[in-house]
């Protein structure tokens, strides 16, 4: 693993322009479950039940009831040592794009700035007619409504929607105009954001992966490292640290 954190960190030390793109796995460390995999939240609840537009509209109290118990669950969480590696690569960098699909707000608690949520925030709440997005907290009168009295419902992408066109062109820029795309603990399996790394790699961009298990970006990728995200990340943003000379 080493010599392959080697000849990652010197791709990332040669490139000025960074984009990163993170999914559930970045956060396994944090205590927070991933989505597929033995232990995977989609093996214990049905998505169709919970994170669908036709669920909310069938039942928002359940749905709200799901958001609120992950809300707990996160917000008794922390960033782990893969999150404050990566903001520390913001701070001593030229560029650095951070693109996730992550909903915890992990990134921005660990002191990233540069973030563009692909699927949303679980703490953020919009309200079904005005499509106002603010900052919530789920209380126990579920499921809470906006003053103009429609309801609000989580600030999430459900399957079945689309993402937000202007997130999705800002994730889209960031990964072409990048010299490197580090690719971290996603099962890059649900698109768009899977296409991000062909993206990059159609643009000229190197890809690097961390993550225990093969995906279907590793095949992309010029340094595939099979390991945990918060054992890797930090050893390799201080070798690319040191290598720059910071
Ligand atoms: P997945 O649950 O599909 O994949 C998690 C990935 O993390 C797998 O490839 C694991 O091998 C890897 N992994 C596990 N532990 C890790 C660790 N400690 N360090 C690094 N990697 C680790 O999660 P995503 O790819 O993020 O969408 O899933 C994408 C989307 O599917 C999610 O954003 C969510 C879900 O439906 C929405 O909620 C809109």
């Amino acid at each position: 693993m080493q010599s392959l954190i080697d000849q990652a960190a010197r791709l990332l030390a040669q490139s000025s322009r960074v984009a990163i793109l993170t999914g559930a796995g970045m956060s396994a460390e944090s205590g927070i479950p991933t989505f597929r995999g033995p232990q995977g939240l989609w093996r214990q609840f049905r998505p169709e039940e919970l994170a669908t537009p036709e669920a909310f509209a069938r039942d928002p109290r359940l749905v709200w009831e799901w958001y609120a118990w992950r809300q707990g669950l996160v917000a008794g969480c922390h960033p782990n040592a893969g999150h404050l590696a990566l903001a520390r690569l913001e701070q001593h960098w030229p560029s650095v794009d951070l693109i996730t699909q992550n909903v915890d707000g992990l990134h921005s608690r660990a002191g990233s700035t540069r973030v563009t949520e692909l699927h949303g925030n679980l703490f953020q709440a919009r309200c079904v007619a005005e499509g106002t997005v603010r900052d919530f907290q789920a209380g126990d009168d579920l499921p809470p409504h906006c003053s103009c009295g429609a309801l609000l419902r989580p600030h999430i992408v459900w399957f079945g929607e689309s993402l937000n066109s202007r997130v999705v062109e800002k994730a889209v820029a960031a990964v072409e105009e990048c010299q490197v795309l580090l690719v971290v603990g996603t099962s890059a399996l649900v698109t768009p954001a899977a296409l991000l790394p062909v993206m990059a790699r159609r643009s000229g961009a190197e890809v690097l992966e961390v993550n225990p298990q093969a995906t279907a970006a590793s095949e992309l990728a010029a340094a595939a490292i099979r390991g945990p995200a918060a054992r890797v990340l930090p050893l390799l943003v201080d070798q690319a640290l040191a290598l720059r000379g910071d």
